[in-house]
């Protein structure tokens, strides 16, 4: 078995090669653009690799997500349409995008934005504190990482409501489903966390409209796309102080251009992507995992549904 590795982090690629030749001896790794026949490769794994690669190689059975989204892969397209989509799904991965959710919700909960601002002004103030158990959390998508943080943000106390495609059932969780329920799902939460994959359904999801339904003063936490997101509605609902803050992990553009409003807002707090980072180490399971299954003619696991779009 030959895999291509092509990912746009380049300086990982031989920790990925010493990890896969030590979990699967046997298989054959190669790095882009390093290809050789391209007629041997069954397997691809990558993150963001060039659009037109996939497609050159003819035998190509399986590609795996170096990440836990495939935007990267399905917008590609060529992408030839009898091969298999593995998603990664990393519970290190899960904990980290959990870290930042929470981090999110306290920033704003505690009003860490608004103390930050005093600091700069040497301002000793102290602000009311709204009581936990009176701030609704929202979470758009419960999947992997969704239902991980919905969990976790309850165990705080927080009122937590959800928001997905097909019916939950998640304890201690107020679920929200499909166009439906978005409008009811939108209007008394307080914090909300974007955890939805970006496809033709969610792309914009978060517009006026969608941030007019929801309370004055409320905030966002973009840890997903940036495509999520209409860009400059978000900054009419700040400007207008209908919105009190957001936290963007993620940008339509990245890297978010240098003369972006975004970047100097001053309710705006920007990260570049970080919030789940893969780690090879443990990444590397899963993956091999598929490959296994992909040689013994098993279906794989978390494969896409690219009608779905994730
Ligand atoms: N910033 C970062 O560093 C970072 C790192 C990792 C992942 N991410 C992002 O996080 C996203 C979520 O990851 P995940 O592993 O939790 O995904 P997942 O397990 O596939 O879950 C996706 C969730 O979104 C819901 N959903 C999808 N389309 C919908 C629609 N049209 N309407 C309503 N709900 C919809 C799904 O509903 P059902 O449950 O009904 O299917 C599911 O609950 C990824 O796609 C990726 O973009 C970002």
């Amino acid at each position: 078995m030959v895999v291509l590795l092509a990912t746009s982090h380049t300086d990982e690629v031989e920790l990925w090669r010493r990890l896969l030749e030590k979990r699967l001896p046997g298989v054959e790794l190669r790095i882009y653009p390093a290809i050789g026949e391209p007629s041997d490769i069954e397997v691809a794994l990558a993150w963001k690799a060039p659009h037109g690669l996939l497609a050159t190689l003819p035998q190509l059975r399986m590609v795996c997500s170096l990440g836990m989204g495939v935007d990267h892969l399905l917008d590609d397209p060529t992408l030839p349409s009898g091969v298999v989509i593995a998603r990664l799904v990393d519970s290190n991965m899960v904990e980290q995008m959990s870290e930042y959710a929470l981090y999110g919700v306290l920033h704003f909960h505690r009003r860490f934005d608004v103390y930050e601002r005093f600091q700069s002004e040497h301002r000793w103030q102290e602000l009311p504190l709204p009581h936990t158990a009176a701030r609704r959390v929202g979470v758009m998508g419960l999947g992997e990482i969704g239902a991980d943080c919905a969990r976790k943000i309850r165990s705080l106390g927080f009122p937590v409501s959800g928001w997905s495609r097909t019916p939950k059932s998640l304890p201690g969780i107020q679920c929200h489903t499909g166009k439906e329920g978005l409008n009811a799902f939108l209007a008394d939460v307080e914090i909300l966390l974007l955890l939805l994959p970006l496809t033709e359904r969610t792309a914009g999801i978060i517009d006026a409209r969608a941030l007019g339904r929801m309370p004055h003063g409320s905030y966002l936490v973009n840890l997903a796309r940036g495509g999520l997101v209409v860009e400059s509605a978000l900054l009419d609902a700040l400007e207008r102080d209908h919105l009190a803050g957001a936290l963007l992990d993620v940008t339509a553009v990245e890297p978010l251009p240098p003369d972006h409003p975004l970047w100097t807002h001053p309710r705006v707090k920007i990260t570049p992507h970080i919030a789940g980072l893969t780690n090879p180490l443990t990444a590397i399971e899963p993956i091999a995992r598929n490959i296994e299954r992909l040689m013994a003619k098993q279906p794989v696991t978390h494969a896409v549904d690219r009608e779905r779009g994730y």
